[in-house]
């Protein structure tokens, strides 16, 4: 019988002990090839060991998101304080100058849009184009626990097979259906699944109960999704807990850009991520910048 995992209290996730990984400075990742690490070590600052990622990938399934109607206007200005850029290879061509110095983190998933069934994803660009755009890492959803689970969960490990050959790692954004529950045992499961079936890097959301023994029992990085538009202190508050339990950084998209501030939010995200600010701190740091 498999187990449903239905005592956490039986199982021993050593929150406090922080897992070593020898040879690199992100967990799990010290076995990976030359180009693979020297990708990471882009996105993921070698001196913080984290990402303040900046997700704008909205447009590929739900259309012109608020904030990102025109990413020329609201966008190309904050990209001088984000470490990595995650988007689709639409807008990186049409909209990005290719002068653009920073790591780029592709869409590698995509078909139904917000009108059908969400999991009923397909790959949605071949590798030698990821390739072409000098991509350092690719993104694509896995829906644990979706109607279509084991498609989106074939789609990550083949994308997988084709990263390995390229060196160019993939993200595993754990996806959540409108009815599912989101708490710590359900994220355990989906992180841990990706990581086994070989994830590099797993993005995920933050659940105030247990969000550490979702970082420790998940042998590669996790970064946080932001969710929903949240008041400015709230959102600095869950990528703070996030990063202090565990996270190596956030990928965070309308929390940002759906700020009044875009520009004074995202500087307070990185005081929170890459310099372990308090939340009040932040905020503070964003009222003086807006
Ligand atoms: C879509 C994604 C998005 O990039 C991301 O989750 C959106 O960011 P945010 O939730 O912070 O607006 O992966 O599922």
């Amino acid at each position: 019988m498999p187990d449903l995992d239905a005592a956490k209290d039986a199982k021993k996730f050593y929150e406090d002990v922080p897992m070593v990984t020898p040879g690199f400075f992100l967990k799990g990742s010290g076995a990976l090839d030359w180009g693979m690490k020297n990708r990471l070590a882009r996105i993921f600052s070698p001196e913080s060991g984290r990402t303040v990622m900046l997700a704008i990938d909205h447009g590929y399934f739900q259309g012109p998101t608020t904030g990102l109607e025109r990413i020329d206007l609201n966008i190309v200005p904050l990209i001088p304080y984000c470490d990595a850029l995650m988007l689709t290879r639409g807008i990186l061509r049409t909209t990005i100058a290719p002068a653009y110095q920073k790591p780029i983190v592709i869409r590698a998933s995509g078909g139904p849009s917000v009108l059908k069934e969400l999991s009923n994803e397909e790959l949605a660009i071949d590798i030698e184009d990821v390739a072409r755009l000098n991509v350092s890492m690719m993104a694509i959803q896995v829906f644990v626990g979706g109607e279509f689970e084991t498609r989106s969960v074939h789609n990550m490990t083949r994308l997988v097979d084709m990263g390995l050959r390229y060196g160019i790692p993939v993200m595993a954004v754990t996806a959540v259906g409108r009815e599912m529950v989101r708490d710590a045992k359900y994220f355990r499961l989906a992180c841990r699944m990706c990581a086994e079936l070989g994830a590099h890097v797993i993005k995920t959301y933050y659940v105030p109960e247990g969000f550490d023994t979702i970082t420790a029992s998940c042998p590669v990085p996790i970064v946080m999704a932001g969710g929903k538009k949240l008041p400015e202190l709230d959102a600095l508050t869950m990528a703070y807990n996030a990063v202090q339990e565990g996270a190596s950084g956030v990928d965070m998209g309308r929390n940002i850009f759906q700020s009044d501030a875009p520009v004074a939010m995202i500087q307070a995200v990185r005081g929170v991520v890459h310099k372990n600010m308090k939340p009040a701190e932040a905020l503070e740091l964003y009222k003086s910048l807006r």
